[in-house]
């Protein structure tokens, strides 16, 4: 079976053909970070028309530089939510409208069930059941995962999430859009040493997690102690310093809750996804604890961190081998929905658990 997956949720417009004999064989995606750059965030209308302009141009081109007709394809997944309504609503209208063309089914995805099954692309790929720490720009959790569609929160950031709190940072400290890449490269260059950080809620027992906390301590060092910098070179380093100390907070809080969340569950594979996962000083500081602790760690490459079209078509395939998870492949009308608020939990379990 060959399936199409299209991801259109936020800001990147995201194909890949995943085939279950042969597994990933394409992917095209197109970024539109230069795009929101100059707003220092995603504005939503240029978002959806963006993937408008992009999404059938990326897709003629996967399929030529795939070697692959349209007509191979024998089913479409695609981001349904959680996400920016017009901007799925252009990557759910266009899944059906092919589905349909096409004469074959088409499957709403969760977008959060496609990071959590990213690092299962990889090889050698983990295997459920597993903890999976999700961290991107909309969402920091906690999840065991027992089997497909089989999910149990175990804790969550009660306010910002950590990507966001990244991105906060990175326009505090004027380093541009998106910030977690430019916070991290910055930080290489700091001491992070040199201010106290807090690690939020890492003082009483349970899973969730809070990062405006951290983001407002970062404004208040950045506010106290900028005014004094004399010269651009102490500025700069004023800069690396606090993006240093910030990051560590955050990587240090989130293995904090990590350790904890595999202690609770007693189980031995931790995997991390979402675009934060991409951070290196996180994954090296999870590997550590993982190595001291007696716990596996697993994440997907780089660019299947952030967001991307081979989670949704891996998810999709997964998915459709469960017959009642399928629109009918008739040409009958179909309904074009996209959810921007939609619960992990709400998902349908797969198999038997
Ligand atoms: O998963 P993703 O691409 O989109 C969402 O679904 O949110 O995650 C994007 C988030 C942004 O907040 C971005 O700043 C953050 O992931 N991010 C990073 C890094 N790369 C991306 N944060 C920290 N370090 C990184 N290297
Ligand atoms: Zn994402």
């Amino acid at each position: 079976m060959l399936v199409l997956g299209i991801e259109t949720s936020c800001d990147e417009t995201g194909l890949a053909l995943y085939d279950s004999q042969r597994g990933l064989i394409g992917e095209a995606l197109y970024s539109q970070v230069a795009l929101h750059a100059e707003y220092g965030g995603v504005v939503p209308e240029l978002a959806s028309r963006d993937h408008v302009r992009k999404l059938l141009p990326l897709l003629r081109q996967l399929l030529r530089d795939s070697g692959v007709e349209l007509n191979d394809v024998d089913a479409i997944a695609y981001t349904r939510g959680p996400g920016l309504v017009g901007a799925l609503l252009v990557g759910s209208a266009t899944a059906e409208a092919l589905a349909l063309a096409l004469g074959i089914p088409a499957l709403g995805i969760h977008h959060m069930e496609g990071h959590l099954l990213a690092p299962m692309l990889e090889d050698p790929a983990p295997t459920m059941p597993f903890v999976a720490l999700l961290v991107s720009g909309g969402h920091t959790m906690l999840i065991e995962v027992s089997g497909l569609g089989v999910y149990r929160l175990l804790g969550e950031t009660l306010d910002d999430a950590a990507g966001e709190a990244f991105d906060k940072t990175a326009k505090l400290l004027a380093l541009g859009y998106p910030g977690g890449p430019a916070v991290a490269r910055l930080a290489l260059q700091g001491d992070a040493g040199r201010f106290r950080f807090p690690r939020p809620m890492t003082d009483r027992p349970g899973l969730d997690l809070s990062f405006s906390g951290l983001k407002t301590h970062t404004r208040t060092l950045w506010q106290q102690h900028s005014s004094h910098c004399t010269n651009e070179q102490a500025l700069q380093q004023l800069k690396a310093d606090i993006a240093a100390g910030f990051q560590q907070a955050v990587v240090d809080t989130l293995t904090i809750k990590c350790r904890r969340a595999m202690q609770a569950t007693g189980r031995q594979q931790l995997i991390m996804s979402g675009g934060v996962a991409a951070n290196q000083a996180l994954r090296e500081n999870l590997q550590q604890v993982g190595r001291k602790h007696g716990f596996r760690i697993s994440y997907p490459r780089m660019a299947f961190c952030t967001d991307n079209g081979a989670m949704i078509a891996y998810a999709g395939w997964l998915r459709l081998q469960d017959a009642s998870a399928l629109q009918p492949a008739s040409p009958q009308p179909r309904s074009i929905t996209a959810r921007p608020r939609w619960q992990l939990h709400e998902l349908k379990p797969v198999g038997r658990h």
